[in-house]
C-alpha cells in the first residue's frame, strides 16, 4: 500500500447556515480573510505540505469553489492588457495543475463523516489528508506539513490536528483521551463528541486538519447517524481507534474557527497584522479604534 500522503479532501459540501445571508448564494469556502477564500488558503497549505491530488466534497451552490480554481481567460487578457503582471502572477501561480484536481457532490448534506466517505473512490486504498477549510491555521510551517513530518517520524498511523482549550468550551469540540504524551505528538486512547465539561477526558481538542488511512471508508459506510442526526467523523474515527495507531499532534500557529463569526473577523484582524503590505497601516487603524472604545 502507498504509504505516503500524497492525496486531500477538502468536505466544501456544509449549508453554511452561521453566515445567513452571506452564504445564501455564494459558499461560507469563498468567504475572503483579507484578500482570499478560506478554499485556497487550505489548498495553499496542502500545496505546500506536498500534496499533489486536491478532492473537494461539494454540493449544491458551490460552482463558485471550481470556477475559483479554473483559468479566468477573460480576466487573464484584461491583466494583460493593463500590465497588471504581479496580479496574473499570484492569480496563476496558485492553480492546482490539471488533472491534479477532482469534484464529486455530496447530494445532501448529511454529515462531516458522509462528506469524507463521498471521497472514497478518488481517494483509493492510501491514506489522505483531510482539511477543513473553516478552521484557518496562522503558522510559520503550514499545520498539515507538520502533521506529515510528524506522521514520518512515527512510520505512519493515522494523526489529528490537536489543540489545547478551555475546559468550559469542550462541549463544543472533539475531546480525546490522551495516552502517552511527549509534550508534543500524544497517544489518542479515546474520542468522545462534544463532552460537557464534568466528563471530558482532557481539554485537547480536535481541529479540522487530519490524516487517515483508507479502513476509515469502511467504518463510515456503515456508520449511523450521530449528533445532530448527521453521520459524523468523530464516531467512525472512535471506532477505528480501537485497532489502528492513532496520535494527536499539538501544532504550533494559531487556528480561527472561521465558520463561526467571531472566529471569523478574528482571522482577518490577525491575518491583516501580520501582512507586509499592509500590516503597518492597518495597525494604526486598529489603535485608534480600540480607542474609541
Ligand atoms: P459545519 O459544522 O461548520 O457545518 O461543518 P456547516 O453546514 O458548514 O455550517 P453551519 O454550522 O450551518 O454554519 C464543518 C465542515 O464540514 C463540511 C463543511 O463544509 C465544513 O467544512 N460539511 C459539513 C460537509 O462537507 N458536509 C456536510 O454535510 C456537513
Amino acid at each position: 500500500m502507498q504509504n505516503k500522503v500524497r492525496k486531500a479532501v477538502f468536505p466544501v459540501g456544509g449549508l453554511g447556515t452561521r453566515f445567513l445571508p452571506a452564504t445564501k448564494a455564494m459558499p461560507k469556502e469563498m468567504l475572503p480573510v483579507v484578500d482570499k477564500p478560506l478554499i485556497q488558503y487550505a489548498v495553499d497549505e496542502a500545496r505546500e505540505a506536498g500534496i499533489e491530488e486536491f478532492i473537494f466534497v461539494t454540493g449544491r451552490g458551490k460552482v463558485l469553489i471550481e470556477d475559483h480554481f479554473d483559468r479566468s481567460y477573460e480576466l487573464e487578457q484584461v491583466l494583460i492588457e493593463r500590465g497588471k503582471d504581479a496580479v496574473l502572477e499570484k492569480l496563476t501561480e496558485s492553480l492546482p495543475s490539471t488533472g491534479a484536481v477532482a469534484y464529486t457532490r455530496q447530494r445532501e448534506p448529511l454529515g462531516l463523516g458522509h462528506a469524507v466517505w463521498c471521497a472514497k473512490r478518488f481517494v483509493g486504498d492510501e491514506p489522505f489528508a483531510v482539511i477543513l477549510a473553516d478552521d484557518l491555521i496562522l503558522s510559520d510551517t503550514p499545520a498539515l506539513k507538520q502533521m506529515i513530518d510528524a506522521r514520518d517520524n512515527l512510520g505512519g498511523g493515522n494523526i489529528l490536528a490537536a489543540m489545547e482549550v478551555p475546559k468550559e468550551q469542550t462541549s463544543r469540540y472533539g475531546i480525546l483521551s490522551p495516552g502517552y504524551d511527549d509534550g508534543k505528538t500524544v497517544e489518542i486512547t479515546n474520542l468522545v463528541e462534544k463532552p460537557d465539561p464534568s466528563v471530558a477526558p482532557s481539554n485537547l481538542a480536535v481541529i479540522g486538519r487530519y490524516i487517515l488511512e483508507p479502513t476509515v471508508f469502511d467504518l463510515l459506510e456503515n456508520q449511523a447517524r450521530g449528533a445532530g442526526n448527521e453521520i459524523q467523523l468523530t464516531d467512525a474515527l472512535s471506532k477505528l481507534l480501537e485497532n489502528r495507531p492513532f496520535y494527536g499532534l499539538r501544532f504550533d500557529g494559531t487556528r480561527f474557527d472561521c465558520g463561526d463569526k467571531i472566529g471569523f473577523l478574528h482571522a482577518n484582524l490577525a491575518f491583516a497584522l501580520a501582512r507586509d503590505d499592509i500590516g503597518a497601516d492597518f495597525k494604526e487603524i486598529v489603535k485608534q479604534v480600540s480607542e474609541t472604545l
